[in-house]
């Protein structure tokens, strides 16, 4: 496994396990099978609603806490900074866990200044090694990053083949904060596995779609999170960092970009209004 350092000196895996869509009774399997692979970097959030079983794989799996990077996310109902720092605890112990590596805002919507600060308070206590946003656009980020006294060390947002995300990484790297990318392979939509240019790609260097998008991010020092169900391509998805794509390879993928979302609209006022309607809990 490769990593990268983040602001704050904290080592963390450029290659994870997303848990997006795992229904509980299908999420300790996939975990342990996960950790059996090798991954170390595990990205859930409350709203997914399969802490408890992913809590219950680590335990099972016997690997020690440390060796295991554990990400979850505050969803928009429990935003401001007591629901905030109540919705960790839920986390936590739903997890089994003293302590996150990672925990990041899930939308920047409700009261996101109060669960930033409330995000700061755990990370001065210790109980989160990083804190950082998912889906901030470049001036909700740059506010933030003004008015936090503790810096962002993560930005979680959607980027693939079809959605690059330039600007926004561009930015992002120069207040130096880690870009992760979600959905790394547009949640497999838009026939991306067998696209054109990317199986062209793939011949060259006799490799899958998959691992080639997963290489561009990596090159791109993108972290990036797959989910999969299937035991092969989780091994599939990690056996990237024994070749290079040249630049060739990333003319032809720049082609590939369409400028905006085909998942979520995070500009649209009705994502606003879905997402504060979204409830995870009574
Ligand atoms: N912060 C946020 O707002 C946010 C939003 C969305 C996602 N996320 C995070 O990002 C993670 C990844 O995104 P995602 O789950 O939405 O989508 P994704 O990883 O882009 O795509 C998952 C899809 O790709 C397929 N797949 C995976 N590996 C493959 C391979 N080697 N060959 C062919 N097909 C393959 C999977 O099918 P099978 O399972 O059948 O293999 C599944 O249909 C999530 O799980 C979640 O942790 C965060």
């Amino acid at each position: 496994m490769e990593y990268t350092k983040l602001n704050n000196g904290v080592e963390m895996p450029m290659l994870g396990y997303g848990t997006l869509h795992i229904a509980p009774d299908r999420t300790k399997n996939c975990i342990l099978k996960a950790l059996g692979c090798g991954y170390r970097l595990i990205d859930t959030a409350a709203s997914y609603l399969n802490e408890k079983e992913i809590g219950m794989a680590v335990v099972e799996s016997n690997i020690p806490r440390k060796e295991i990077f554990l990400t979850s996310k505050v969803w928009v109902q429990d935003a401001g900074y007591e629901n905030t720092l109540k919705a960790f605890q839920t986390s936590i112990a739903n997890l089994q866990v003293d302590y996150l590596d990672l925990y990041l805002i899930h939308q920047p919507y409700g009261d996101y200044y109060g669960s930033w600060r409330a995000l700061e308070t755990l990370y001065q206590q210790g109980k989160v090694r990083a804190i950082g946003v998912c889906n901030f656009s470049r001036e909700r980020f740059m506010d933030l990053w003004l008015n936090a006294t503790v810096k962002p060390m993560v930005n979680q947002i959607e980027i693939h083949p079809f959605y690059h995300q330039d600007h926004t990484t561009a930015l992002l790297r120069k207040c130096d904060c880690a870009v992760q990318a979600w959905g790394p392979f547009n949640e497999g939509q838009s026939d991306i596995f067998t696209n054109g240019i990317l199986t062209e790609i793939a011949k060259k260097h006799e490799r899958s779609v998959a691992q080639i998008i997963l290489r561009w991010h990596y090159q791109r020092g993108l972290i990036t999170i797959p989910k999969t169900f299937s035991e092969s391509r989780m091994k599939e998805n990690l056996a990237i960092f024994d070749f290079n794509l040249d630049e060739e390879d990333f003319t032809m993928i720049k082609q590939l970009d369409i400028g905006h979302s085909e998942i979520i609209d995070h500009q649209c006022y009705t994502t606003a209004k879905w997402l504060n309607k979204h409830k995870i809990h009574d």
